[in-house]
């Protein structure tokens, strides 16, 4: 992966004009007749190597009153994201193509007011769980739990106000090989009927290796499902430009979770083989995504959750291989891995041109697609699937990272 851009190099010509000014204007002279030799010239300080920084401004005010930020931060490529910690949103982010030119890869608006107002999750934290809980209520230890109804009859990404919609509270990490940031957020006993009081952050690091590593971290005080994830809408062309159906992906994963009406799993996992499903080999993404197969017909699309092949032997808190996905006109690739089993990969089935982004351009259907790490939908009620269930003393811990590059 390349991790010099055109900024590290204006820095090393700039550094080289120094180094030779100082050389050849302080040389210093000797006395004359003093017989000393010259003392050697003090070499010019090497210019310091671009530092990750983070960087806080206003996003804006809510109708309530409270102020919002926005963060940018930087790595020392001069890869740079935004965040803003309402719903903990990426509101940007600029990666290199294969010329070194950045550009911003996820969907997204300029204004809060546009967030608040009507977005589909555009690059927000989703939970308590993400995806969707059919009948949008569970049973736990014997007691029935009823939850906002927001899909349907379904709930989906946390309920009315969820994760997304809640203002968490930020602070810059120091680390030293990116630019990091935490959100915190307490979500109380019953919110969107959820038991438990949830002790939540997720740390955005921005590597000097390219990468975007996010890191959930919970603890409730009573046992509560929890499923976290990130809803970037990513186009590698740009936000805004065109559709996803060009672009080349490969998933890692041999089973898939079939749905029924309403992307309520059947509970089955089923062999992607023979299906549209099948993108063990590198497939454009619209190569069959008009498919008359019954699964994408109740997608419009791809959104399902793949079960991840997990590599034998790879403990369970272990990042595990889930995808690679390549632009061929820039040349952008983005590989994921996650600690997560499941991977809902949602091909913008639903976005319709009525959103205007970042850059004035209608996001229209298929503008881009979103990786959403996780568990399977639906485990609550679905005895068969890896547990979302946390309990008190044990930390709910899940990590994704999304590593950007080239190819050529
Ligand atoms: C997820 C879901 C989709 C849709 C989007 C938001 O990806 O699986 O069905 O709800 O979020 O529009």
């Amino acid at each position: 992966m390349p991790t010099s851009t055109a900024r590290p190099r204006l820095l090393s010509v700039a550094a080289l004009a120094v180094a030779a000014f100082g050389l050849t204007a302080c040389q210093p002279t000797a006395p004359a007749g003093s017989g000393t030799p010259p003392a050697a010239p003090t070499p010019p300080a090497a210019p310091a190597p671009p530092k990750p920084s983070v960087a806080k401004s206003s996003f804006g005010t809510l109708a309530d009153g409270t102020a919002v930020d926005l963060y940018t931060l930087t790595n020392a490529n001069g890869v740079e994201m935004r965040v803003t910690n309402y719903g903990g949103i990426i509101v940007s982010l600029k990666v290199p193509d294969k010329t070194g030119a950045l550009g911003d890869v996820v969907l997204g608006f300029n204004r809060l007011e546009d967030y608040v107002k009507d977005s589909p999750y555009f690059g927000a934290i989703v939970g308590r769980y993400g995806n969707r809980i059919g009948g949008a209520k569970f049973t736990l230890d014997g007691k029935t739990y009823t939850l906002s109804a927001n899909d349907g009859v379904n709930t989906l990404h946390g309920g009315r106000k969820g994760f997304d919609k809640q203002v968490w509270t930020a602070t810059p990490v120091d680390k030293a090989d990116g630019a990091s940031l935490q959100l915190a957020l307490t979500s109380k006993d019953g919110d969107e009927g959820y038991p438990g009081t949830l002790h939540m952050t997720v740390t955005y690091t921005l590597t000097d290796a390219n990468a975007l590593v996010v890191d959930y971290k919970a603890s409730t005080d009573k046992a509560t499902p929890v499923n976290v994830t990130q809803h970037s809408y990513f186009n590698l062309a740009g936000e805004g430009v065109g559709t996803i159906d060009g672009h080349v992906m490969q998933i890692h994963a041999d089973r898939y979770t079939p749905v029924v009406k309403g992307l309520i799993p059947t509970g089955e996992l089923a062999k992607v083989d023979g299906t549209p499903l099948d993108f063990r080999t590198p497939t454009a993404i619209g190569a069959r995504i008009t498919s008359t197969d019954p699964q994408m017909v109740l997608g419009g699309g791809y959104d399902h959750n793949w079960v991840i092949n997990w590599p034998p032997g790879l403990a369970a808190d272990k990042l595990a291989p889930v995808l690679r996905v390549v632009e061929p006109t820039t040349g952008r690739t983005l590989e994921v891995e996650s600690t997560e089993p499941g991977l809902q990969f949602y091909s913008g089935n639903f976005l319709d041109g009525h959103h205007v982004g970042k850059s004035n351009r209608p996001y229209v259907k298929r503008a881009a697609f979103c990786i959403e790490t996780q568990h399977f939908p639906d485990s609550p009620n679905q005895p068969n699937f890896p547990t979302t269930i946390v309990k008190p003393g044990t930390d709910y811990l899940s990590q994704t990272v999304f590593r950007f590059g080239v190819e050529k």
